[in-house]
């Protein structure tokens, strides 16, 4: 028996099960991959200003985030002219760090193994019984009983399927555009640089001291930019970035980025409470994906605390609606951004083109909107 079963060591599961144990909660994580697939998953990573503030307020920040590269300007490049956006100025020093998915990960696997925690890898077949009693979960070659279960396993994991489909709603969000990526050797750009063209979105964001990840808009189903010659692919770079001495450089990876969105509302049933991409997923626009895994698990972990030492299930109750709120927040801000970025496009509406303009045009005029759109960026607490 344990306190608290957590499916899944990604970095909800990971974050969740380190805030336990630093609160003296017992737990045991359930990993259906092995210890090198999950270390090495490579994703990217921003922690917003709030992400980070959950690993120092518990102590976590030297053995988690030391070293990370703090985020200033963004640069939004308007038909090849560039505008720089001081985020922390405008949110008060706040600001977002660059850590790298994987380096996180592993930082936060390591610091739960070095304190005696309890991960077993290579869980397969793992399945929820009696969540509204005691709740049980087998797996192959094993079995635990929990008094709750954290359901941490990403949108394709085991938990949210165990809730009666009667108990759910939920919400998906085709937004239309895919994004191309692709790593390269080509110098990184000075600041992390989005342009917004006519011909499409690109990006720009630093990998390295020799190498850059680009991102390129495309049309799902019109185009299957897998397909494009590389030339093409720096042509369209050069065009969208305005940048026509763009220098090219060996593609050493290419990827297609989905931009969708989804919710599973509530958070949670009976004994268990999703966290993290089991119970939504948002379009990379704005960055939050992980750190609406990391909010989850801090609210999670209070609460289950709260329930587990003190007997006050309150926070557990009401676990759903708080995370719920942030949610809803991120996806509109996230939906927000990418109207901005990519309604400029020549295949756009015509009026869409203008208000996506003048929503651009609002960042830098109007120094309230400046303020909202730093602060988005940098995290909200608690709503
Ligand atoms: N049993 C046990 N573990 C499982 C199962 C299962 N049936 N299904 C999936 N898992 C594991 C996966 O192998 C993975 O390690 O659950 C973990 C889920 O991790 P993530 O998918 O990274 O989800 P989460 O921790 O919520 O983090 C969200 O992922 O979408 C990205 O970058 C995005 O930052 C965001 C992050």
């Amino acid at each position: 028996m344990t306190d608290v079963a957590i499916i899944g060591a990604g970095p909800a599961g990971l974050t969740l099960a380190n805030l336990l144990q630093r609160n003296g909660i017992s737990c045991v994580v359930l990993e259906s991959r092995d210890r090198s697939h999950v270390e090495d998953r490579q994703r990217a990573g921003v922690l917003d200003h709030y992400g980070s503030e959950i690993f120092a307020k518990a102590g976590l920040a030297d053995a988690v985030i030391a070293g990370a590269y703090r985020e200033k300007f963004l640069e939004l490049r308007y038909e090849g002219e560039p505008h720089f956006f001081d985020g922390p100025s405008h949110a008060g020093g706040r600001a977002g760090v660059i850590v790298p998915q994987q380096l996180l990960v592993r930082r936060l696997l390591t610091t739960f193994l070095e304190g005696g925690g309890d991960l077993r890898f290579a869980a397969k077949d793992v399945a929820l019984h009696d969540l509204t009693t005691t709740p049980r979960v087998t797996y192959a070659g094993g079995e635990l009983t929990a008094s709750y279960v954290a359901g941490c396993d990403g949108f394709h994991g085991v938990s949210r399927g165990s809730i009666p489909a009667a108990e759910l709603t939920t919400y998906s969000f085709d937004h239309g555009i895919g994004w191309y990526t692709v790593l390269a050797e080509a110098p990184p750009p000075r600041h992390a640089l989005m342009a917004i063209s006519e011909h499409g979105f690109a990006a720009q964001f630093a990998r390295g001291p020799h190498s850059s990840r680009f991102y390129l808009e495309y049309r799902p189903g019109a185009e299957d930019p897998r397909e494009w010659p590389d030339d093409y692919t720096w042509e369209q770079l050069r065009l969208r970035l305005g940048d026509p001495d763009l220098p090219g450089g060996a593609i050493t990876d290419k990827e297609i980025v989905e931009m969708r969105s989804f919710v599973a509302e509530p958070m949670a049933y009976a004994n268990l409470f999703l966290a993290g991409d089991a119970a939504h997923i948002i379009t990379p626009m704005g960055a939050k994906g992980m750190n609406l895994a990391l909010a989850d698990a801090d609210v999670l972990a209070t609460a289950l605390t709260a329930a587990l030492r003190d007997a006050d299930d309150g926070p557990l109750r009401s676990y759903s609606d708080t995370c719920l709120r942030r949610t809803w927040d991120y996806q509109e801000f996230s939906r927000w951004f990418t109207e901005m970025v990519h309604d400029a496009g020549a295949q756009s509406d015509p009026f869409r083109r203008r208000l996506a303009k003048a929503r651009f045009d609002r960042l830098w005029a109007n120094p309230k909107a400046a303020a909202w759109f730093a602060d988005m960026m940098a995290g909200t607490a608690l709503l």
